[in-house]
């Protein structure tokens, strides 16, 4: 079987087949009813296009900026922390977006060192949680800024809800004889999985980005604890924080127009649109029916970016047209690495390259900065808004 796949859903399915139930499930992720986790998708397909048919653009551009680089498409790697997918991990996912010309934002949760991550890709955002205290905070960014990141992510939208109806996958607290005898169940029915592995070693699940430099790499749990331990921030603390990054500041995990406005007021380059792909507060409506309400909110101020339930470049194109800059992506990249590592990433760009460059056409553009939310069909009710 050919190597290469045509669609994310593909890339899905193999990701599926390919990876030990446990990890799979880590990927599916998701919380409570999986409200939020299924909105992010199905509201996409509501949104409707009526293509021309003469009169198309010969040549349809899709290069902009993000955060201050320069990318071929609009779209970016969002962060996830997830081990033992795929044995280069995060090293892969770099390349593969470097090879797609586009960035990628690294989790502070990630399996491999900042320093690797940048060396792959040097268009890379660090992304970081409030966790520990503000001395501890600093040492990550020192170290962010030392490897060369080119910007910082905060991500904010996390309230440990993280109970699923259809169970949630055991994660083990480190690799040893026993966690090896637990799992080798699961590894020896997936040996192309257990085989990539092997040749490179098992997986240690540390997270060698979280604890400052001279720390040993905490184990996940060890990294997720100090994060629940630590009272949420205030917008003083993120404010305090923007003053200690002296580059591109992004918020993630928007979706009120009244947080998006402070996000402005502390002076952050952009903010994402987002429900941490359906991973936090469940009954979150899907982020591309809160889009308009945040876009107007801040106009031209801050960059606004968007993730959360993309698998196709249609749906790119939905998000640009409803007044997001870019996208990120989460799973569908996850699915592209554990299909075919590296190869599997560059694959899901140009996938998705090429859907939005049919829907640039169909619409009869000849650039994305050309699209407007006239280029949608909306059905009535569709957008959410608070009252904020
Ligand atoms: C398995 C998994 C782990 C994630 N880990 C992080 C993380 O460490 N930091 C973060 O900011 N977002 C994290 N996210 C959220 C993603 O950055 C992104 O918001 C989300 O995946 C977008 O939705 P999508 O997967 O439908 O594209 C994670 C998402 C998944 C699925």
């Amino acid at each position: 079987m050919s190597e290469w796949f045509e669609t994310v859903a593909e890339a899905h399915r193999r990701a599926k087949k390919r990876l030990p139930k446990t990890v799979y499930k880590a990927l599916v992720a998701g919380s409570e009813r999986g409200l939020t986790l299924d909105d992010n998708i199905k509201a996409f397909g509501e949104i409707g296009f009526v293509p021309h048919i003469a009169d198309l653009p010969a040549k349809r551009d899709q290069a902009t900026t993000v955060l201050g680089q320069e990318i071929s498409l609009p779209v970016i790697v969002s962060p996830t922390g997830v081990q033992a997918v795929h044995p280069d991990g995060e090293v892969a996912v770099a390349r593969g977006a470097a090879e797609a010309d586009t960035a990628i934002g690294l989790s502070s949760f990630a399996s491999k060192p900042i320093e690797d991550v940048v060396a792959a890709n040097p268009k890379t955002f660090f992304q970081i949680y409030w966790s520990g205290n503000r001395d501890r905070i600093l040492a990550r960014l020192e170290r962010a800024r030392n490897a060369g990141a080119k910007g910082l992510i905060v991500t904010l939208d996390w309230s440990f809800a993280t109970s699923r109806d259809w169970g949630s996958p055991p994660i083990p607290e480190k690799m040893n004889l026993r966690t090896m005898l637990r799992f080798a169940p699961e590894g020896l029915s997936h040996p192309r999985w257990l085989w990539g592995f092997l040749r490179h070693g098992l997986p240690d699940l540390t997270t060698p980005n979280a604890f400052p430099p001279g720390e040993p790499a905490p184990p996940f749990f060890g990294a997720y604890g100090e994060w629940m331990q630590t009272p949420p921030p205030t917008w003083e603390d993120l404010a305090w924080l923007r003053e200690q990054w002296d580059g591109p500041y992004a918020i993630k995990g928007i979706t009120r127009p009244d947080d998006a406005r402070r996000a402005v007021d502390i002076g952050a380059t952009a903010i994402s649109v987002s429900n941490h792909g359906g991973n936090n507060l469940d009954s979150t409506p899907a982020t591309i029916r809160l889009l308009p309400a945040i876009a107007e909110a801040v106009g031209d101020q801050v960059e606004v970016l968007l993730d959360g339930g993309v698998r196709r470049g249609s749906d790119v194109v939905k998000a640009l047209a409803l007044g997001a800059k870019a996208v990120m992506i989460g799973r569908a990249y996850l699915w592209g690495l554990a299909a075919n590592g590296q190869a599997g990433v560059r694959n899901v760009f140009d996938i998705l390259r090429s859907g939005i460059d049919s829907a640039l056409l169909g619409l009869g553009k000849s650039s994305i900065h050309e699209l407007a939310r006239e280029d949608l069909i909306i059905p009535e009710g569709f957008f959410r808004t608070t009252r904020s």
